[in-house]
């Protein structure tokens, strides 16, 4: 199959694509996602197989307005409204309890609930308008390798296997959008997978507590998002986390023990790290917001570099802000492995 590139100028015709059943991937702030109607079974189906993901990890229902959602989902909230009505377009996805039967099964993975999310991107909100239907959208990467944040990591991954790429410029956020869970017969928001949303902004809005899925608080339990328990992001490298006090050791390690390494960390540790073990790789990020920006772009590129590059080492941010979802992507490609002064 042939790959399309859509400009803005045809997102017409990506929307006929999508409404005969065919797979668009869609830019947004977040990473880009693989587009196919969310009410076309069969389509649905395609989405699963050309990334190799699990049927049993449901897909986040993508709307172009709030409004889109009650279709679906009677009797919404007024936490839900606010929430809505604050966030969205926006980096945040809402879990609630949907009609019986009202979305096919292969998109909730059987689950008497299901994700939406109205994307703040004027392109893709138009797609979905055009189409006339609620668009399904996993990250459009191959499943397992990192979230894709440009047309060319999309391209690199499904060209050949998809209709088209809606064209929209690099992600301005990088990592993929905060789901809460808003489904718990008792009312309290949990947060399943942390994202530019924080804790804090959602309990400054809601004026009350929102809870970690107990997976984010201790190692070892079960994520409710089965998303989550999937080992992502794992770059074929070894990935190592540095905390900023750790760089001086962890470089004379590296060094002491010959290893070809790439660097993942601001401007001065990188100069710093390429200067004394002629790191061939080096990745520039100053600021939790700019780390979260370039981290899978930077694993990708690292991945594919030619250098022969045997470790990666990482620069750890405290896990607050947008760094606690740049943190939980890390952990998950480094396999929890900090630097530790050996
Ligand atoms: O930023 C994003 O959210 C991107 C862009 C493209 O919108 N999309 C994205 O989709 O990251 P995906 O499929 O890679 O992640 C969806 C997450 C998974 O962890 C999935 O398990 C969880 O949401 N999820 C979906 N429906 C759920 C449900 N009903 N209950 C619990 N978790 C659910
Ligand atoms: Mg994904």
């Amino acid at each position: 199959m042939e790959t399309k590139i859509f400009d803005q100028q045809h997102i017409a015709e990506a929307a006929a694509v999508i409404a005969n059943g065919g797979l668009v991937a869609f830019p947004t702030e977040t990473v880009y996602g693989l587009g196919a109607s969310a009410l076309l079974p069969d389509a649905v189906a395609q989405v699963y197989q050309v990334k190799g993901r699990p049927s049993d990890n449901p897909l986040i229902v993508h709307v172009a307005a709030p409004t889109q959602v009650e279709t679906y989902v009677d009797n919404l909230s007024p936490m839900a409204k606010q929430l809505m009505q604050t966030f969205w377009p926006g980096p945040l996805t809402l879990i609630f309890n949907i009609k019986p039967n009202s979305l096919p099964s292969i998109v909730t993975g059987g689950l008497p609930t299901a994700a939406f999310r109205m994307p703040d991107h004027p392109q893709t909100v138009a797609l979905i308008q055009q189409a006339q239907q609620p668009l399904v959208g996993p990250s459009a990467n191959t499943s397992g390798k990192p979230s894709p944040t440009s047309v060319d990591h999309v391209w690199h991954d499904l060209h050949g296997k998809i209709a088209g790429i809606l064209e929209g410029g690099a992600t301005r956020i990088g990592v993929e959008s905060t789901v809460l869970d808003l489904s718990d017969p008792s009312g309290t928001p949990i947060i399943l997978r942390p994202g530019a949303i924080t804790k804090e902004q959602l309990e400054a809005v809601l004026e009350r507590d929102v809870l970690l899925d107990k997976h984010l608080v201790s190692a070892g339990e079960t994520p409710k998002a089965p998303g989550m328990k999937y080992k992502h992001y794992a770059p074929n490298t070894r990935v190592m986390m540095v905390k900023d006090a750790d760089w001086a050791a962890a470089t004379a390690w590296a060094q002491a023990n010959h290893f070809k390494v790439g660097v993942l960390a601001g401007p001065e540790i990188a100069e710093r790290v390429r200067t004394e073990t002629a790191a061939v790789y080096q990745y520039f990020n100053d600021s939790a917001e700019a780390a979260a920006r370039g981290l899978f772009a930077g694993l990708r590129a690292l991945d594919e570099s030619t250098a022969g590059l045997n470790l990666l080492l990482a620069a750890a941010f405290p896990e607050e802000g947008i760094g606690a979802a740049y943190m939980n992507r890390l952990k998950k490609a480094a396999n929890h492995e900090y630097f530790q002064e050996k």
